[in-house]
């Protein structure tokens, strides 16, 4: 990758601003992180930015079941591979996402009707996926989204044929692997008090009092403007687990209003000082760089770039929490 000439200028600012990563870390934090995959580690612009701010990445796709493991025992790890080494070379660390989800789930999978078939399938996507990259990751999200809204656990093919102790082989079978990699439950909407929040806490109480091995609590923060205020006090609940706690997948929709993206830099502030406030916060994690390349629409503008890849008010938000 050739860095030229315009990016050179684009990014010259990070020599005023600094680096969010190593501001973080200042901080006491692990890391400062985002969202990548060869999409963006292929592309110039977004590659430098990674390695200029970010000290940590999380597979936005490459690593989900439908990506590995598409047919039973048949594993793809071209483009997984490509950024743990894009990782491994500039020395960030890696979050592994992620091994047990209801979504991107080939449908071999969620047509299985036996629970001891299931047992043996989810034992071997684990193991192989966190036995290959053994060394390589710093935390698996090793169970997604398995909560209903009202604190409930989701009716999954994994939960509908094992119940809730689908859990506890998953997080198993990634300890065995990997005994050194930090092993999260991860899930959306924790970002307030209520039944999900409950009902987290709760299940990862019954995780603990059963003796699975788990480390963290990913919240993942998907949220809108004006929504960050209940968040230091969320993470504080989740980290009085016990477990540590990460923001595993910031983004925060808005418009690009001029109004709507101050407010955003307000509320990113917010959030950011959020995980410095709580001991527990390892770090956090941006869903990707530009909003050119969101899973959210361009015209949300959810991230810390914009879609030329100029830093928004929404950087500077981050940047003066860290400073
Ligand atoms: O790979 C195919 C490609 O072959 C095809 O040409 C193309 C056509 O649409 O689709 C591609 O798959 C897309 C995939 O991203 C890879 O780009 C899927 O359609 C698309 O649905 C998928 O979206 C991802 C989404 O998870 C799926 O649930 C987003 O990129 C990704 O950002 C998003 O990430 C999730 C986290 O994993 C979990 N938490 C929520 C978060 C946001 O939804």
């Amino acid at each position: 990758m050739k860095t030229t000439l315009f990016t050179t200028l684009l990014l010259a600012p990070n020599l005023v601003l600094g680096l969010l990563d190593a501001k973080i870390k200042a901080k006491g934090k692990k890391y400062f992180g985002s969202a990548a995959d060869p999409g963006t580690i292929n592309t110039a612009i977004d590659a430098t930015i990674l390695t200029s701010d970010f000290g940590a990445y999380t597979p936005e796709n490459s690593m989900k079941w439908d990506a590995t493991e598409p047919s039973r025992g048949a594993f793809t790890f071209t483009n997984s591979d490509a950024l743990v080494a894009f990782a491994q070379a500039h020395g960030r660390l890696v979050r592994g996402h992620t091994l047990v989800w209801h979504n991107q789930l080939p449908s071999w999978v969620s047509s299985i009707t036996s629970a001891a078939t299931l047992t043996t399938v989810i034992q071997n996507h684990v193991t192989t996926l966190v036995s290959r990259y053994k060394g390589k990751i710093y935390a698996w999200d090793v169970v997604n989204e398995c909560l209903n809204e009202d604190g409930s656990l989701r009716s999954s093919v994994f939960f509908r044929l094992l119940g809730e102790s689908f859990i506890d082989i998953a997080f198993k079978a990634a300890r065995a692997a990997d005994p050194a990699a930090k092993l999260y439950i991860n899930d959306f909407n924790l970002d307030r008090p209520g039944s999900k929040t409950s009902g987290m806490v709760a299940l990862v109480g019954r995780l603990k009092a059963r003796g699975v091995p788990i480390d963290g609590i990913g919240t993942q923060t998907h949220i809108s403007i004006g929504n960050a205020g209940t968040i230091a006090g969320n993470l504080q609940t989740l980290a009085n687990t016990g477990l540590d706690v990460a923001i595993t997948e910031l983004d925060i929709a808005s418009s690009t209003s001029s109004a709507d993206q101050a407010q955003q830099s307000s509320d990113y502030k917010t959030v950011a000082k959020a995980c410095l406030a709580v001991s527990r916060c390892v770090g956090i994690t941006t869903w990707g760089v530009s909003d050119k390349d969101s899973w959210l629409t361009a015209a949300k503008a959810p991230l810390l770039w914009d879609t030329n890849f100029v830093r928004k008010p929404a950087y500077t938000g981050v940047d003066s929490a860290f400073s």
